[in-house]
């Protein structure tokens, strides 16, 4: 714990292992393990026990800084991974990039079959709206507002767009700009969202919005360009999912394209960007947990 005005702060990682342990709370009562059919198995499997959980710390680091309702974020939090959670399931289909291994573990269709994975992220991506829209305890337009933020990052115009771009990319070069484009749709989006969640759950400024937006596009497209790194640099064991994936597909990738030493002087100058955008928001020692995640998406190695 540090003080500062003789208030006790929780350190970072004191702050993340209870938010970790509020978020797997609720992750594990809001997705049913009695669905039909097996069903529930599916999903319970696909989004409990694994994953960095990196997009709800976000949204509630960002609800912190500008002093949001917490409920309200954990709702979110809540909603983003699970979208998250579909978008993996999807991606590691046979008909996407037909990967064995996730988390650590077999993936969803490998241990539940094709069907099941499929109708498993069909029901987490619903099941993310409907917790996002309670009868009561949150506003209707902050239920619209976050519904809104988080249809646009996972629809055609993010997550979806952009990985239908990435399918239609393989064995094609793309230059900067579209690899870019790519990678903020299909994994900047959703990142961008989380923190724009939980700036929803309070009242900043417009300017303070802005920054905060600034901030989630920096970070949202540094965190795929480290995931190029990290298929490269790191084994299997440490990634819990199938190392050397990208080269063996013949993806596009920030390192195929740019090389590896260019691809980290460009994670490095996003996390620059990421630092500025929260000194140019104002919020001061308020976006100190936004400013460790920034450092957090660069420096992880897996
Ligand atoms: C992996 O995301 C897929 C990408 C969007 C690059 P994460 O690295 O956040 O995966 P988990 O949630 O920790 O498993
Ligand atoms: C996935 O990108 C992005 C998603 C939207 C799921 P990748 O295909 O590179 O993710 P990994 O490496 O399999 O986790
Ligand atoms: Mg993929
Ligand atoms: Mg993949
Ligand atoms: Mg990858």
């Amino acid at each position: 714990m540090s003080g500062i005005s003789g208030l006790s702060v929780p350190t970072f990682d004191a702050w993340a292992r209870d938010e970790l342990v509020a978020v797997e709370r609720a992750l594990e009562a809001w997705v049913p393990g009695d669905a039909p059919a097996g069903l529930g198995e599916a999903m319970r499997y696909g989004v409990l026990d694994g994953g960095k959980r990196l997009r709800p710390l976000l949204v509630r680091a960002a609800c912190e800084a500008v002093g949001g309702a917490g409920d309200a974020a954990l709702r979110a939090a809540v909603a983003v991974e699970l979208i998250h959670a579909y978008s993996l399931v999807h991606d590691d289909m046979p008909c996407m990039d037909n990967d064995v291994l996730r988390r650590g573990k077999p993936t969803v269709h490998v241990k539940y079959g094709e069907a099941q994975a499929m109708l498993a992220g069909d029901a987490m991506q619903a099941l993310a709206f409907e917790v996002l829209t309670p009868d009561e305890g949150m506003t209707p337009a902050l239920q619209a507002r976050l519904v809104a933020l988080l249809a646009r990052s996972a629809g055609h115009a993010g997550m979806a767009g952009g990985q239908a771009i990435d399918l239609a990319s393989i064995g094609r070069g793309l230059d900067e700009a579209e690899l870019r484009d790519m990678h903020r749709r299909k994994t900047g989006a959703l990142l961008q969202a989380s923190v724009m969640m939980g700036a929803a759950c309070g009242q900043p400024s417009a300017a303070v919005q802005q920054a905060l937006s600034d901030y989630g596009w920096a970070i949202g497209l540094a965190f795929q360009v480290v995931d190029d790194i990290l298929d490269v640099t790191q084994s299997a064991a440490t990634l819990g999912k199938t190392a050397g994936k990208d080269q063996n597909d013949n993806k596009p990738t920030f390192v195929t394209v740019l090389g590896l030493g260019a691809a980290r002087a460009h994670a490095q100058m996003l996390r620059r960007q990421a630092h500025e955008a929260l000194a140019a928001s104002g919020l001061g020692a308020a976006a100190g947990r936004l400013a460790v995640l920034a450092d957090k998406v660069v420096e992880r190695e897996n």
